[in-house]
């Protein structure tokens, strides 16, 4: 490489480093350390309490660091306020001033920021086309839908042109078939203006449908990070298996050490799982996952009632039918409930509640979690 190279790599658009917040005896944050690169939409996923609006306020200057730092764009700016930051705040539908048009609520920040009006009104007729909003200029919000008015709520943030868009919760007001929808016009939203996007969320389908990237924030701590996908197949920690994805949870102890698996003894049956890069000694206390629709259901006739590693007996319970799929509920021996997911009517012979069955896996299915 010569020295005239220039660097082309862009510094990370959000650096959380070693971030805690607390709110008097409450520690919301804990040392949590992050980084989001420019361009991604990013996922703050976790259950209510757990801190995931203290930090996505924290990254917009709302809330000061007790301890710790938030560099956008590679600058500190832990200490700037909210509008001296290159981010912005998509809050709820029902924040948009009631007596204002469309329009007028679109390019209000513009006017705001001393831009004059007949150019922040075409700036922002430009993004109510992006957001899908062309039409509505004269409109009050109370002659929108739910998920028009959010959508001008995403054009009232995005065409103040900052680098970095922070939405809490922005579809929880919405029914279920309409935040469908939106998340995936915000995904899509989001490739064609190609800034940031970091969205908090305590619902998992809604993060899998947007995110790139997803961290699971709970108790204060950032839990585990990653790709959306890997976050669904590949949990390393207890905390995401048992939050992400509907995965049967099983509890046991080390009984073999061999290489890269382990037998683990859940409720007397002898359990191999992969170890995946985890130490574990004879004894310790883990814990398995493994996703219901990895988990098929079989009579226990006798012949197959010797373990093989990878199945286990328990009692059928019953039959949840769900539409496309449905749950079959199986108790196990130390009173746990197992659930295999199967497409409706795939199982023919179907148990009566008490029969013996079978679960089993393919060995890759199960994961084993130390923390
Ligand atoms: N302004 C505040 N004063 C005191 N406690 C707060 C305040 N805001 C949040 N908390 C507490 O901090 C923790 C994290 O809250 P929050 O960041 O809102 O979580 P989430 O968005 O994941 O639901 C909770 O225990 C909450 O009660
Ligand atoms: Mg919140």
């Amino acid at each position: 490489m010569s020295e005239t190279t220039i660097a082309t790599d862009k510094a990370p658009a959000v650096e959380v480093k070693n971030l805690s917040k607390h709110y008097g005896p409450v520690k919301a944050l804990r040392n949590v350390d992050l980084t989001i690169a420019a361009g991604e939409y990013f996922v703050l996923l976790g259950p209510s309490g757990g801190g995931k609006t203290t930090l996505l306020r924290t990254i917009g200057g709302f809330h000061k660091p007790t301890e710790g730092q938030v560099l956008l764009h590679g600058r500190d700016m832990s200490h700037l306020p909210p509008d001296k930051r290159p981010t912005t705040m998509v809050f709820q539908a029902y924040a948009l001033f009631p007596h204002m048009t469309v329009l007028q609520n679109v390019s209000y920040g513009l006017k705001v920021a001393g831009i004059d009006r007949k150019q922040a009104e075409e700036k922002a007729a430009a993004m109510m086309d992006v957001v899908g909003l062309s039409g509505f200029a004269e409109r009050k919000p109370h002659e929108l839908s739910g998920g028009q008015q959010q959508r001008v709520q995403l054009a009232r943030a995005l065409v103040l042109d900052r680098d970095i868009l922070l939405l809490d919760e922005p579809l929880a007001a919405l029914d279920a078939q309409l935040r469908k929808d939106m998340c995936l016009e915000l995904k899509h939203l989001q490739e064609k203006v190609g800034i940031t996007f970091i969205h908090v969320t305590h619902n998992q389908e809604e993060a899998m449908t947007v995110a790139d990237r997803i961290a699971l924030v709970a108790d204060g701590n950032l839990v585990e990070h990653g790709k959306a996908r890997d976050i669904y197949r590949a949990p390393v920690k207890k905390f995401t298996a048992s939050f992400v994805g509907e995965n049967n949870m099983l509890s046991g102890r080390v009984s073999d050490v061999n290489g890269v698996s382990c037998t683990v003894d859940v409720a007397g049956s002898q359990l191999v799982v992969q170890k995946r890069g985890q130490q574990v000694a004879h004894g310790q206390p883990v814990d398995l996952s493994i996703r219901s629709e990895l988990v098929q259901l079989s009579r226990a006739n006798g012949s197959n009632n010797a373990g093989d590693g990878h199945s286990i007996l328990g009692s059928y319970d019953e039959a949840v039918y769900l539409g496309l799929t449905t749950s079959h509920l199986v108790r196990l021996p130390n009173g746990v409930e197992m659930t295999s997911r199967t497409i409706s009517d795939a199982v023919d012979d179907l148990p009566t509640p008490g029969d013996p069955v079978r679960l089993h896996w393919q060995p890759e299915a199960i994961r084993l979690h130390t923390s």
